[in-house]
């Protein structure tokens, strides 16, 4: 009995749960059979929409000829703000700043001015291209440079956070440094791009197939646009074609466009831009200049640290603010600053409205940390990853860690294991050692240069809306023993969907062939939070296991009375239910439980304990704990033309105890990869017009198969459960390894600066392109001289 309690613990890790299952659509991914938006199959009288865009990047649009429009071929119906019954409105702050359509002032060049409906989408993107637009041009801001030039308008409140007195810290440092980096945006680059179905129904009623992460906000926006209560509206999600974070506000306009093309004439209407469309339209990766002095000793430790990070956030706020926040939340990374001041400025700019990127504004600022790391290094002849361990969080002795673990935010890191991971994975790589060969190959080699950085990460798990950190689920247990899967959380490649359908499994004893997992909608589980901030299986996890604790308490309660044993007599164990002596099947248990008239069906609920966050103080406890990882890369480039090539990477990353090793394994691989691209070769170039000239693969230039390190070592930390009671201790991984890449930008710094006899910081900024890497060298060249 002892033992069959301790697989009913849900901390336990028997059972589905920790293995490492397949993505539960892996075969259907590779076989083309798993059914995307477009794939479903087309309703009776299916017609498509495309949205008329402006063709100027700021100015007033004085008149709109649209009857070219629709005199077209195919066209049934042209839609302008003043078909919106509801309100022109989709903007997911309250600061009602994103129109569906614009009226008079345009923001951006791409911005929908309308849309048409047609009989196929051929006919409505060709019948889109006829418009006769008059404008009254006004100068575009662009960039961060030209947005303060013009005095700074901000999207959305700045934040400050600040733990010390800076100024005093700064005069008294023995040394003291000043500089800029920039760090630039990145487009999503999903496969599936955006995507609406919307589906009329009786009355007001509308369904939308929408490819959303978040299906709550997509079901308000189209309420809210139409004039309808949220219960005349249900949005459906089976899987995205990869969200990452361009899908959380993003698919509302294209939901909304949808709907109202709907109601309007009463038919199906799929709205599905082309790449180049959806580029232009929507919103990306923020774009940064971070601003930073440094106060800092002969030793390489950091004494205070004042610094502005500056965003360019686009047309309208959006997700603006929290992603500002999250980048200060970030500018620590692992290391503890004596005092420290640092500021967001969001910054308005006549481009698409920048938005969530995996990572939400963390990478730039834990790029900026790692500024601050190199420029110190440099300064003061030390290694990078030495000044890098003389600054954690906590310390390396005792009597130093002392009150060394308090972040810029005031909440104290309790569960720093940072140092660990980075001494593990250095001795795992062979680092020093590697090192030292990089170096003798250098002064041997004129034109090929290597480099070698490693690089840690902290990244603070929860959304920093506290009340975004709850999640409902819905289980039901058919009369055979099969179960039935829903809860909040969207599914866009990550393994959502197989992590919380395995904690299920455990639950109740079963196999995963015994789950269906379900698309995700609004009319079974209400009210939920954006799939995001990489805490999909942390909330999810939870409220399905909650449902399960539910039905089982209500089976357990049945069984007792049934056979006459005492509740604890009774377990759920792997294949089969244990009551008394007797085991049982599942579907046996079940089976006896209806015809007992037992409800066998559940919602759970979840939320986030210990969380709180006072935006205005600039203090708080906004994450619930922190995934720590570490990775090693060595680069090497071509001084003469730029080029370089990862040839290893070594990452080592904290996962707590992995539900599922293999999908976690998956999403380190694939986020390292992404942040890689992000931070060498994703570069975003908009002309002086402001239109988009990277709105392509032709020009926007994606990691490919071939851009993976030759040798790409990634390991799990191993006998890590997460400190706080998560979901079978579990850490969440969506987001945080992203962050790992930051080691090739170093690793590129350091064969750059190799040039300069490491007497000089190469101040590369991101992307590290061919071309910055090329300037970079001759940059060094010239101060030292050689
Ligand atoms: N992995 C895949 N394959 N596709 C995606 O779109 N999105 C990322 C990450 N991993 C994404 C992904 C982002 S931005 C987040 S926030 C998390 O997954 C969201 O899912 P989770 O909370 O379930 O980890
Ligand atoms: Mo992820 S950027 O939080 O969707």
């Amino acid at each position: 009995m002892a033992d069959a309690r301790k697989r009913l613990d849900p901390e336990s890790t028997t059972g589905p749960v920790s293995a490492a299952q397949p993505h539960d659509s892996a075969i259907k991914h590779v076989a083309g059979e798993a059914i995307y938006i477009d794939d479903i199959p087309e309703p009776a009288g299916l017609v498509h929409a495309c949205l008329g865009l402006s063709e100027i990047a700021h100015g007033r649009l004085v008149a709109l000829d649209l009857e070219p429009v629709r005199a077209a071929p195919g066209v049934l119906c042209v839609l302008t703000a003043g078909d919106i019954p509801g309100q022109n409105d989709i903007s997911s702050t309250h600061r009602h700043d994103e129109p569906v359509f614009a009226t008079e002032m345009i923001l951006h060049h791409g911005q929908p001015l309308f849309a048409v409906v047609a009989e196929t989408r051929d006919q409505a993107r060709r019948a889109a291209l006829l418009a006769k637009a008059e404008y009254q041009e006004t100068a575009p801001l662009l960039d961060i440079a030209a947005a303060r030039a013009a005095g700074g308008e901000l999207v959305t409140d700045p934040l400050k956070l600040e733990r010390g007195d800076v100024s005093a810290a700064l005069a008294a440092s023995p040394r003291r440094l000043k500089g800029s980096m920039a760090i630039g945006g990145q487009d999503h680059f999903y496969l599936e791009s955006q995507i609406a179905l919307a589906i009329p129904g009786e009355d007001e009623d509308m369904f939308v197939a929408s490819s959303t992460q978040h299906p709550s906000e997509v079901q308000h926006m189209v309420a809210q646009v139409l004039g309808v209560g949220s219960h005349a509206v249900t949005v459906e999600i089976r899987r995205m074609g990869g969200g990452f974070g361009g899908k959380e506000t993003q698919a509302n306009l294209f939901a909304c466009v949808a709907a109202l093309a709907a109601r309007k004439l009463r038919r199906p209407v799929k709205l599905r831009p082309d790449r180049d469309d959806d580029m232009v339209i929507t919103g990306k990766r923020h774009d940064f200049v971070c601003d930073y002095e440094i106060g800092f000793d002969d030793d390489g430790h950091i004494l205070a640290v004042d610094t502005v990070y500056a965003a360019r956030c686009g047309w309208n706020a959006d997700l603006s603010g929290p992603v500002t926040d999250r980048a200060l939340f970030h500018m620590d990374n692992c290391y503890f600053y004596p005092a420290v001041r640092a500021r967001s400025e969001p910054l308005r700019t006549n481009t698409v409205s920048n938005t969530a990127f995996r990572g939400f504004g963390g990478p730039q600022g834990m790029v900026g940390a790692e500024r601050f790391i190199e420029e110190v290094a440099f300064a003061t002849g030390l290694d990078p990853l030495e000044v890098r361990r003389r600054n954690l969080y906590g310390g390396s002795s005792s009597s130093e860690g002392l009150g060394r673990n308090v972040t810029p935010y005031h909440q104290t890191v309790e569960d720093m294991i940072g140092g660990e991971v980075i001494a593990e994975l250095e001795r795992r790589c062979d680092y020093k050692a590697r090192q030292e060969a990089i170096r003798a190959f250098n002064a041997g080699s004129p034109i090929i240069k290597r480099g070698i950085a490693l690089t840690p990460v902290k990244f603070g798990i929860s959304f920093t809306a506290t009340w975004y950190n709850q999640a409902g689920a819905l289980v039901h247990v058919y009369t055979d023993g099969t179960v039935m899967l829903n809860h909040g959380g969207t599914e866009m490649g990550q393994g959502l969907h197989v992590k919380v359908a395995q904690v299920v499994g455990h639950a109740f004893g079963i196999g995963l062939d015994q789950i269906k997992i379900t698309a995700t909608t609004t009319g079974k589980v209400p009210n939920t939070s954006a799939t995001a901030a990489s805490s999909g299986s942390d909330l999810n996890g939870m409220a399905a296991l909650d449902a399960c604790e539910t039905i089982k308490a209500r089976m357990t309660a049945f069984a007792a009375r049934n056979w006459q044993e005492e509740p604890d007599a009774i377990a759920f164990l792997p294949g089969r239910v244990q009551i008394g002596a007797r085991e049982i099947a599942f579907a046996e248990l079940v089976q006896a439980a209806y015809m007992a008239r037992i409800q066998l069906s559940a919602t759970g609920f979840y939320a986030t304990p210990k969380i709180h966050w006072d935006r205005k103080a600039g203090r708080g406890h906004p994450f619930y704990y922190f995934a720590y990882g570490a990775a090693a890369a060595e680069v090497a480039i071509d001084t003469l033309t730029g080029e370089y090539k990862v040839e290893r990477v070594d990452i080592l990353h904290d996962c707590g105890t992995s539900l599922n090793p293999a999908i976690d394994k998956g999403q380190i691989e694939g986020g390292f990869i992404q942040g890689m691209g992000w931070l060498t070769t994703e570069e975003l170039v908009w002309d002086e017009k402001g239109r988009l000239k990277t709105h392509a693969p032709s020009t926007y230039k994606i990691p490919v198969a071939s851009d993976r390190p030759r040798i790409f070592n990634v390991d799990l930390l191993e006998n890590a459960p997460n400190r706080e009671p998560t979901i079978h201790r579990s850490k969440a991984v969506g987001e945080p390894p992203l962050m790992l890449a930051i080691s090739v930008l170093h690793a590129l710094s350091d064969a750059v600066a190799s040039v300069g006899g490491h007497r000089v910081c190469p101040r590369l900024d991101a992307p590290a392109t061919p071309e910055r890497v090329l300037t970079a060298v001759e940059r060094v060249k010239a101060e030292v001289g050689a």
